[in-house]
């Protein structure tokens, strides 16, 4: 009876549960159908009885007359039904058996369906909790100092001097790990003491003194696993790729507009909140007021 559907090479387990709900559904339809016609015969029958034997049956609540005209059209009904179902087949005939086949199974696809969706968020809704329980202590954390236009630095060399923002870079990072572009790297005399550099370059045989070599972010990523707070520290194209792995922006912002060649990425509001700030005005160590700017990524 199952017809299958086109593009239907292989029957699933779930399809034959499907069309054996569907066909027992058609035979409840049907019995309830074969019930209800044997009743209206019944009842035809005892009208029937009632007037050409005169038997006088007490639950009748019509006269002759009126169990004759309701018997009639009763007779009429069940002809007609009769000759649907017998004769023109039309109803419960094989395209309608089919057509409800099809209804039925279309209905239960829409629930395994909505079922399957419901599993999947649980299902991502446990990896996600599973993920956080496993990386509570960890933190990718990029850290950059930033005009107000965002300038980082131009012809591959930071625009500013700020001694205390050196001090601040240097305690956070010491110890960890400090992922940077091969350009960065380059614009250094030599690679950070006290921290394991990790170098990104799309160039096969690089070599970095002091320096271990990879040849995207998430291979730096991975090189860092160990690290409870792996530092991102640029330049412009590694922070730009690392906003969607960072979980947190430790930001020197220096209030100040400048001309430059390479950029900070847009923080959006929406995603980063604000959780700490401290300010610093301009002296003589310090040729620009500056605040030190904490940003938490907004888990959803
Ligand atoms: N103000 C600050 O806090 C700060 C911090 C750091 C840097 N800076 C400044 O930023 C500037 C440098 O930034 P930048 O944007 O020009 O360069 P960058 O981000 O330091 O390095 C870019 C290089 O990284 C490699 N790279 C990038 N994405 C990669 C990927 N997905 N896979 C493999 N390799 C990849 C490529 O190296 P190859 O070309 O070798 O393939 C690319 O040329 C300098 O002016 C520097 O002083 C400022």
């Amino acid at each position: 009876m199952f017809r299958k559907k086109k593009n239907q090479s292989t029957i699933e387990p779930q399809q034959v549960a499907l069309v054996e709900h569907a066909q027992k559904r058609i035979a409840q339809k049907k019995r309830f159908h074969t019930h209800l016609l044997i009743s209206l015969f019944v009842v035809f029958f005892s009208m029937v009885l009632n007037f050409a034997f005169d038997y006088k049956i007490e639950l009748m609540p019509f006269n002759t007359y009126w169990a004759f005209a309701v018997g009639a059209l009763l007779g009429i009904l069940l002809l007609i039904h009769f000759l649907r179902v017998f004769v023109f087949y039309s109803f419960m005939g094989k395209v309608w058996e089919m057509e409800q086949m099809e209804f039925l199974l279309d209905k239960q696809a829409i629930k395994v369906e909505k079922l399957k969706r419901a599993m999947d968020k649980e299902a991502a809704l446990k990896a996600n909790a599973e993920w956080q329980r496993e990386n509570q202590n960890k933190k990718v954390t990029m850290i950059a100092a930033a005009g107000e236009n965002n300038a980082l630095g131009k012809d591959n060399q930071l625009i500013w001097y700020l001694s205390d923002d050196l001090k601040h870079f240097k305690n956070l990072t010491k110890g960890h790990h400090v992922i940077m572009g091969r350009k960065t790297f380059e614009s250094m005399p030599k690679a950070l003491p006290n921290r394991t550099n990790v170098i990104i370059t799309r160039q096969k045989d690089y070599k970095a003194e002091n320096a271990h070599v990879v040849h995207s972010l998430e291979a730096a990523l991975a090189f860092v696993e160990d690290d409870e707070q792996p530092f991102i520290i640029g330049g412009g194209e590694i922070y730009r790729q690392g906003l969607d792995y960072a979980d947190s922006i430790e930001l020197t912002r220096v209030h100040e507009e400048f001309e430059a060649d390479t950029f900070f990425p847009e923080i959006d509001s929406a995603k980063w909140r604000e959780v700490w700030r401290e300010n610093h005005d301009k002296d003589e160590k310090h040729k620009h007021a500056f605040s030190f700017i904490r940003y938490e990524k907004i888990h959803a």
